[in-house]
């Protein structure tokens, strides 16, 4: 199948996209103390150059003591800090990519660093990392307005700094997942509910927030799944209805862009239709929509964290979908972490030489 359909161009506000292809974000730790070094300004430069349409960073924490759980991961408030993300906009900017950094604040998850801990006490939203896991306190009212203030100076920033777009991360398993999902959130305030739209509170809030910073035309990405990385099998919404209602509060506070994170893209959300869940949010909101999950690859994420390697796969059905008008873009995570020209390769027609994605990628920046 031609794959010319993932070469449209695609606008949104003034964000001008020459392709469908986005990189996914993907945290890679190299960044010590939480400044990006030039080696990551080059790692995003030559995604640029292998002519990704739009990159979306690795998570970056946000000003809060515990936003990260890894002092590697690099950091979007502070003066060097940001100075470092200057230098990485410039560099993809010189090379003719756009870019967005991720906004990310890991809530109730424990660093698995032995020697290193936070600046400060988690944050969460009920003081669980997981259902019946009790872990450090609920956040005060203080924290939850001091949170929200947080993801606003860092998207004020971000545009300051000449990057294109923001995506929020309110996905797999992090502090605004752990609002949205009665697992984590149990609170009795305005931030938690019996109901999704309820808890949906704490982002809206955040969507609302970084609006005001950022101005009416800039544009807000928000990343959202119904999986966690506590319990791959949850399901926040289990029918169109509940997403609708969970959905509609986002997009009313001002997301532009939703990004639906999936494992396996083409895996249908609810039974009786084979849409899948960026179909559904864009099907449902109409606003536009970015898929993800396996795009290009045999094997999923997680299973590769473990060592599984995946081979190169069919682009066909994602193509298909593309065509249909079923989401707007397409996140590829893995396959462009290992090979930076990979969308090359798949406008030049070279499915030969395409990549398995190994393991060992994720111990280099090439
Ligand atoms: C090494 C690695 C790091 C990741 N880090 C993040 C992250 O910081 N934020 C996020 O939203 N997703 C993260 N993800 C998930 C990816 O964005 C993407 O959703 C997932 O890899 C599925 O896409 P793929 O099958 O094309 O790899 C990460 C994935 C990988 C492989």
């Amino acid at each position: 199948m031609s794959p010319d359909v993932l070469f449209r161009p695609f606008q949104l506000k003034g964000l001008r996209l020459p392709n469908r292809v986005v990189m996914a974000p993907m945290t890679r730790s190299f960044s010590p103390g939480g400044v990006a070094t030039g080696d990551v300004a080059q790692y995003y430069r030559r995604r640029a150059e292998g002519q990704v349409g739009f990159i979306i960073s690795e998570g970056t924490g946000v000003d809060r003591p515990a936003s990260l759980n890894d002092p590697n991961v690099p950091r979007f408030h502070g003066e060097k800090e940001l100075a470092a993300w200057g230098r990485v906009i410039d560099q993809v900017h010189a090379a003719g990519g756009l870019m967005a950094p991720q906004l990310w604040h890991v809530g109730g998850i424990r660093t698995r660093d032995p020697i290193w801990s936070p600046a400060g006490a988690y944050d969460s939203p009920s003081g669980l990392s997981r259902p019946g896991k009790p872990f450090g306190d609920p956040m005060s009212d203080v924290d939850v307005a001091d949170a929200i203030r947080a993801f606003a100076d860092a998207a004020l920033a971000a545009k300051t700094l000449g990057f294109d777009a923001v995506e929020l991360h309110g996905a797999h398993g992090y502090l605004i997942d752990q609002f949205f999902w009665d697992g984590t959130n149990q609170r009795e305030d305005a931030y938690g509910a019996r109901h999704l739209p309820g808890r949906a509170r704490f982002a809206a809030d955040i969507v609302r927030a970084v609006r005001n910073a950022v101005g009416p035309d800039y544009p807000i990405v928000l990343r959202i799944s119904q999986w966690k990385q506590q319990d791959f099998a949850v399901k926040l919404a289990d029918t169109p209805q509940a997403l609708e209602a969970w959905l509609k509060p986002l997009v009313d506070a001002g997301t532009d862009i939703l990004h639906c994170s999936q494992r396996r893209f083409w895996e249908p959300e609810f039974e009786g239709s084979d849409l899948n869940f960026a179909g559904w949010a864009k099907k449902l909101t109409g606003v536009p929509t970015i898929t993800v999950g396996s795009v290009g690859l045999t094997g999923e994420f997680v299973a590769a964290f473990g060592g599984e390697s995946s081979r190169p796969a069919s682009l066909d059905e994602l193509i298909r979908r593309l065509d249909r008008d079923e989401f707007d873009l397409v996140a590829v995570g893995r396959a462009l972490l290992q090979d930076p020209q990979w969308l090359v390769k798949i406008r030049d027609g070279r499915s030969d030489d395409l990549l398995p994605f190994e393991k060992s990628a994720l111990a280099t920046l090439s």
